[in-house]
């Protein structure tokens, strides 16, 4: 007798952290957004989900959908956001399966799933983002749901939308563009890819985790509560965001740093203050995250004044955690600065270049030094050094994390 088939894929997606923020939703079940938003995909090798999935072809009737989470068994719930994304990798599945008979009958199978992020899942790197897009690119491998047969990576998007608004934008590597569209049933909500990662690749990212404890408002209920209350949200959505969409792509097609870094950062400080227009106000910075955009303007204002251009741009999630972006010819001499004001250890920052061996002696010509004071030790917990890269990644069946039963290694 010739062994079952076995039905099984694993892959990892990346994080991404936006630069025009997605923050709002004019339909909250489908996940449809109030604006378009765009984001950098962060480098697999330093943030990643891995997620593996498999067909459960002879579990006998108590068989069922079920999912671990770094270790944990947590339940899928019923008209919950992995379960409809679920449903509708199934469905897509039943279509293809319907429209050729050679293909093996699985969509019906119950699924196992595990999951696991490489860095701590309430650290607020967006990690909903890379889990769903791993579900998806996972489902979409099991399911050969791919764009040889005709599922483009876009349609994958608006699957993973609707897991976490976005996830979308991790199904795609490099450059990534939301677009909100305006159909009510969301099928022209979709990620689209705005430039690839080796169109402009210098571009690096220092996360500086001021806390990793977990955020205060979770962004699903604060957005809303945005929604619900705060006027500058419409001026932001009707006059700033459709224009700032546009010069920000056409930053990115230039790769024109300076015009990226402006649009970014003034983003960011909008993002930030429809927040606070929110009712009750939403904090997300601390005086650490203050602190670093003090630090940053400063240096950018030193440096456009010696005609060298801006060196660094910071955007802020919902958290206090920085994401300084940073290009490569830069990174040195930002992350010299960062360590002097911001000291780290050697488990916080462990500095593979060896940029933090020496640190300057002095800050650049023409820095005010009293800008802000220097931080103890701690200030940031620690200094993540990643880059711009890939979309998710197809894995060898070597690094499922199920085992021959189909159950969590
Ligand atoms: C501040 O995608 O986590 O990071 O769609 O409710 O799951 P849900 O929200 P989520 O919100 C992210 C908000 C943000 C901005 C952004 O990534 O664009």
């Amino acid at each position: 007798m010739s062994p079952s088939p076995v039905y099984e894929a694993t892959c990892t997606a990346p994080v991404n952290i936006a630069v025009v923020k997605y923050w709002g939703k004019r339909d909250t079940s489908l996940i449809l957004p109030t604006n378009s938003s765009l984001s950098v995909t962060l480098s697999q090798d330093h943030l990643r989900s891995l997620t593996s999935a498999r067909c459960i072809t002879s579990g006998g009737a108590d068989a069922r959908d079920r999912l671990w989470l770094n270790g944990e068994e947590e339940e899928i719930k019923q008209g919950g956001r992995t379960e409809r994304c679920l449903s509708e990798m199934r469905k897509m599945r039943k279509e293809f399966e319907a429209s050729n008979s050679s293909l093996p009958r699985i969509a019906d199978f119950p699924i196992h799933i595990a999951s696991e992020n490489n860095f701590p899942t309430a650290a607020g790197l967006a990690s909903s983002a890379s889990g769903l897009s791993a579900l998806i690119a996972t489902l979409s491998t099991l399911y050969a749901l791919t764009p040889e047969n005709g599922v483009s990576v876009s349609d994958l998007s608006r699957i993973a939308r609707q897991g976490s608004g976005s996830a979308c934008r991790s199904m795609f590597g490099g450059y990534v563009a939301w677009e909100m569209g305006l159909k009510d049933d969301g099928s022209d909500s979709v990620a689209v890819e705005v430039a690839p990662v080796e169109h402009w690749p210098d571009l690096h990212a220092l996360i500086l985790v001021v806390s990793d404890k977990k955020k205060g408002t979770p962004s699903t209920a604060g957005m809303q509560r945005t929604v619900a209350t705060s006027a500058l949200l419409q001026h932001r959505i009707k006059e700033v965001v459709p224009a700032r969409m546009q010069r920000i792509t056409t930053a990115i097609q230039k790769r024109d740093f300076d015009a990226f870094a402006e649009e970014t950062m003034a983003d960011s400080n909008q993002f930030h203050a429809v927040c606070l227009d929110t009712f009750p106000p939403i904090f997300y910075m601390n005086d650490v995250s203050r602190a670093v955009i003090q630090l940053v303007t400063e240096l950018n204002r030193a440096s456009v004044e010696k005609g060298e251009g801006v060196k660094a741009a910071y955007t802020y999630d919902a958290g206090p955690n920085a994401v300084l972006y940073v290009q490569e010819k830069d990174v040195k001499q930002v992350l010299e600065l960062v360590l002097r004001y911001f000291p780290q250890t050697t488990e916080s920052f462990p500095d593979p270049f060896n940029l933090g061996a020496k640190p300057a002696s002095d800050v650049p010509q023409g820095f005010n030094k009293a800008v802000i004071p220097e931080h103890e030790v701690g200030a940031v917990a620690r200094i993540i050094h990643t880059k711009v890269g890939d979309g998710p990644r197809v894995l060898a069946k070597e690094q499922s994390l199920l085992n021959a039963e189909g159950m969590p290694k």
